[in-house]
């Protein structure tokens, strides 16, 4: 393989190749939703979207090597993070055990195991609705692991009841919406904005180097260069790559799909630095 390694540039590559390129202990923070395991067919018309603006293509993992595939690039992921860094992974049911056996094996500590609960998930008749993500929080060396407990909110701000907004913030059920991007170009599955902007938040600083090995759409890269941390990622599929791509060198948050040639009047094509989010920071306590 002949790339060379860059900060803030997105790899078409399979990212268990394309991590050898990362010189060890280089990486402050990795955000990521591996590929499901299950049987997902990105083109089909889900979650009631219009397939036409879903972008083809979608690597999927077969079930029976999933616990290899898991270890192989975590693997990698423990060779380039920093003693002080720390990772959070995104995962449905399916394939959960595998993720949890493989940082097993791997000596990674978990610190919190939180949920992502979405507005909505597909409509059932025989069984209950699926409408939340596992995310796993977890570093290398706990006492190094960086995490600005009053990045978001003052340790003494109180909603109208009283409550302290911080602990709130900070528990570990998470609910946030999914986005909707009518009218634009997408991939079949993407992270919203705010959960990686929360995770930026406690877990990094400015010009901290962000990792994601699975970019899809790119939404960690494209929102850790809003919040002005250094990015690098991986994506197999080139047509996602190439998407990537345009959104980062066009500073655009999402891109009109120019074969439809429109985009609803609500859904405006948002720059990436319109209103960097300003948070301060004071190291852990
Ligand atoms: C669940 S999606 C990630 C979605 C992403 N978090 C977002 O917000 O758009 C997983 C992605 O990993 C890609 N992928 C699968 N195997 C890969 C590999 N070995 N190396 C790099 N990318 C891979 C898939 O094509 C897919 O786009």
């Amino acid at each position: 393989m002949e790339k060379q390694f860059e900060l803030n540039k997105v790899y078409n590559l399979d990212c268990i190749e394309g991590m050898k390129i990362i010189p060890s202990k280089t990486i402050d923070l990795v955000i990521t939703d591996p590929p499901f395991g299950i049987d997902f067919k990105a083109k089909r018309e889900n979650y009631n979207r219009k397939s036409s603006r879903v972008l083809d293509g979608y690597n999927e993992i077969r079930g029976k090597e999933y616990l290899k595939f898991t270890y192989d690039w975590m693997q990698e992921v423990k060779r380039v993070l920093k003693d002080s860094g720390s990772m959070y992974i995104f995962s449905g049911w399916n394939y959960l055990k595998d993720i949890l056996n493989a940082l097993d094996e791997l000596n990674f500590i978990t610190i919190n195991h939180l949920i992502w609960k979405y507005q909505f998930g597909l409509v059932t008749s025989r069984k209950y609705v699926t409408s939340h993500y596992h995310c796993l929080y977890v570093c290398l060396v706990d006492r190094e692991r960086k995490f600005f407990p009053y990045s978001r909110f003052d340790k003494n701000a109180k909603d109208k009841k009283g409550s302290s907004l911080h602990y709130k913030d900070k528990e570990d059920v998470w609910v946030i919406n999914r986005e909707y991007w009518n009218g634009d170009i997408k991939t079949p599955t993407k992270l919203p904005a705010e959960i990686i902007k929360k995770i930026l938040a406690y877990s990094s600083e400015k010009g901290d180097v962000v990792l994601d090995p699975f970019l899809g759409s790119g939404q960690v890269a494209v929102v850790s260069k809003m919040e002005e941390r250094k990015y690098i990622g991986f994506e197999i599929v080139k047509e996602y790559h190439d998407f990537i791509n345009e959104r980062l060198e066009k500073n655009l948050y999402r891109i009109k799909d120019e074969e439809v040639g429109y985009v609803q009047k609500e859904t405006e094509l948002l720059t990436l630095f319109d209103k960097p989010t300003k948070y301060k920071h004071k190291q852990k306590v």
